[in-house]
């Protein structure tokens, strides 16, 4: 039975996957410092069932902690490191930059230094599909230039991955960056256009779509598109790379409105407002590399994942 350590365990991703991991009978140490980014008592409700596993264990601190890292590494016998924990958005990195670089730069080569110290070698890192910045060449493909990210938290993610390769050439490491886009799905982080607008309809409240004039679009990927990929990386992780995981499909902000308000069964009030510094214009993932690489075959489209993840809102 494999030992993970997964870094950010308590958030969306996170959470998901170490679900996923302890059905597959893998241990997971998570690491998380509940950062205030939002809801504690979100994160407590993502780990609530996980506390009857004895596969499963926390430790809640920071990762820019060095003393923890080492004191997990030395007494956890880790296997593999599925390092997630960043501070995630782009609009709030242009208000705090230090802070989203300390965490997803200086956290990241903790982590690596840790691992190092340790003699540990493998991981799957979360990079973002915001390192593609405004690049006009569609869909987006793991060989195109990321020399301009249009936002500090895309410009940490690249650091990131950057990092990675340099720990890969000095020391063999193997490791797998992924570029994840818009992942949406069951306990997805509450400031993200799916949740914040579907919990603006049900509750009454006017929408912003901050979309100047009509034209942005995402390719929105479903959380278990996304598990499927890591889980499918775990035996194939060797060397460096970087995977594109998305969904490869391209959907207008007006027409996820449209599926919110039909699987919801009520209708927005929306408001424009114009396009937010830092935001990309759209995104759209080239899969093929990791359709070749990684046997990854994302299946939910969007309006199925719309449907499943309102279910799941309305039960909650
Ligand atoms: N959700 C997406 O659409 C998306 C897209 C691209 C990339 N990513 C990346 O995927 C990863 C997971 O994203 P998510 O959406 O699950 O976000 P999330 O905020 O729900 O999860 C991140 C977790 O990391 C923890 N964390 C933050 N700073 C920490 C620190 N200093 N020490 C320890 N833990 C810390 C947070 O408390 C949180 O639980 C992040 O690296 C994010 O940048 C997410």
């Amino acid at each position: 039975m494999k030992k993970v350590l997964v870094t950010g365990g308590a958030g969306f991703i996170g959470s998901n996957l170490t679900e996923r991991l302890l059905n597959n009978n893998y241990k997971v140490v998570c690491i998380d410092n509940f950062d205030p980014f939002y809801d504690r008592t979100i994160k407590e409700k993502n780990i609530e069932k996980f506390k009857n596993s004895n596969n499963w264990k926390i430790y809640e601190g920071d990762i820019l902690n060095k003393e923890l890292l080492q004191k997990i590494f030395r007494e956890e016998k880790i296997e593999l490191v599925i390092h997630l924990a960043a501070k995630a958005g782009v609009r709030p990195s242009l208000i705090n930059p230090i802070g989203y670089y300390e965490t997803n730069v200086f956290g990241t080569i903790n982590i690596l230094e840790a691992m190092r110290n340790f003699g540990l070698k493998d991981m799957l890192f979360a990079s973002s599909s915001s390192v593609y910045g405004n690049n006009k060449k569609l869909p987006f493909s793991e060989t195109d230039s990321v020399d301009n990210p249009i936002s500090p938290y895309a410009a940490s993610k690249k650091a990131g991955e950057l990092l990675c390769y340099t720990y890969h050439s000095l020391y063999n490491f193997n490791i797998f960056c992924y570029r994840f886009f818009t992942v949406y799905g069951p306990k997805q982080r509450p400031e993200m256009a799916i949740a914040k607008f579907a919990n603006s309809i049900l509750k009454g409240e006017t929408i912003t779509l901050y979309d100047g004039n009509g034209s942005t679009s995402r390719d929105y990927t479903y959380i278990e598109d996304i598990v499927n990929g890591l889980m499918n990386s775990i035996t194939r992780l060797k060397g460096y790379e970087i995977f594109n995981l998305g969904e490869s499909q391209v959907v207008k902000l007006s027409d996820l409105v449209n599926l919110l308000e039909k699987y919801l069964g009520k209708k927005a009030k929306v408001e424009f407002g114009s396009r937010q510094a830092g935001d990309v214009e759209r995104t759209f993932a080239d899969v093929e590399k990791s359709k070749r690489m990684l046997d990854y075959n994302p299946k939910i489209k969007i309006e199925e994942g719309i449907e499943l993840y309102c279910k799941w809102l309305l039960s909650e």
